[in-house]
């Protein structure tokens, strides 16, 4: 049995995550801002280093594997905080503990970009060129300019997927896998909190996916379970879509 870090874990597809885990027997360490095991705001440097330093205190410094939930959407109280979170809170968070996820000999992670993230393929917003340099006053400036959470959104986690692409290559010459899930709409207070947005509301309820139907925390959770598994042994760097075909239906002849 392993040893997991969820982030994100105390709502929506990262409370759906640990259950799954440990109703196969691993052991969790939960990191949220409230009530989990590491109490910890992953939108400030200071926040994430502590969360870093708990984390490797509960495993020993030996670790097998992150799953990267926490994330904020739309109706964040600030646009920064979209890319303080939903890019450095998985990128400085993942960073510090790759030693840790290297010494388990098997160290896997997956982070839970978004469907949103692959419309920004053909032409990136210099927003999340700013975050892949790793710049965060400069990233989260340009988007407080830019002055729009949509877009500040689909540029995290376009980000985080290229960052996440990126980090397998390195990872997958020491033995270690990582891999994105991209999930479309999943009910969680994180959409319906965008479902009930005067400004995205109407958007938001209009991005249906092929399927006819939002997806449920426990569709994202089987991803997570499949890349932590044995079962995707070979599966490193990819962008696992659970969306009802929504990606398909975007951009059929782009993969
Ligand atoms: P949620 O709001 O139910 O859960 C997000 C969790 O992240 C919460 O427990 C929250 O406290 C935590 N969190 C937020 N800011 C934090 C911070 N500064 N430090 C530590 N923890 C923090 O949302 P949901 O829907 O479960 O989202 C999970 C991930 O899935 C997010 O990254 C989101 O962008 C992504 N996603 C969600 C979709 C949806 O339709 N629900 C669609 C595509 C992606």
């Amino acid at each position: 049995m392993s040893t997991i870090a969820v982030t994100g874990a105390a709502s929506g597809i990262g409370a759906a995550v640990c259950k799954h885990l440990e109703a196969a027997g691993h052991t969790l360490i939960r990191v949220d801002l409230r009530n989990a095991d590491v109490n910890a705001d992953l939108s400030s440097s200071e926040g994430r280093q502590a969360a870093i330093e708990q984390t490797l205190s509960a495993c020993n410094n030996q670790l097998d594997a992150v799953v990267a939930c926490a994330g904020v959407g739309v109706t964040a109280p600030s646009i920064g905080l979209i890319v303080g979170v939903n890019y450095f809170g998985v990128t400085e968070y993942l960073n510090g503990l790759e030693d840790a996820l290297s010494a388990s000999g098997k160290g896997t992670a997956v982070i839970i970009g978004s469907v949103a993230g692959s419309h920004m393929v053909a032409t990136p917003h210099p927003m999340a060129e700013a975050m892949l340099d790793n710049d965060e006053t400069k990233a989260r400036q340009m988007a407080e300019e830019f002055g729009d959470p949509a877009a500040a959104y689909a540029a995290s986690k376009y980000a985080v997927t290229v960052f996440g692409r990126r980090k397998s290559v390195e990872w997958g010459k020491r033995g270690m896998r990582l891999n994105i899930i991209a999930p479309g709409a999943v009910e969680t207070p994180l959409h319906q909190a965008s479902k009930e947005d005067a400004r995205f509301g109407e958007a938001v309820k209009n991005f249906v996916a092929p399927m006819g139907r939002a997806g449920i925390p426990d569709e994202i959770a089987h991803g997570v379970d499949f890349l932590l598994s044995d079962k995707s042994a070979f599966v490193n760097g990819s962008v696992l879509f659970i969306d009802g075909g929504m990606d398909a239906m975007v951009r059929a002849n782009k993969f």
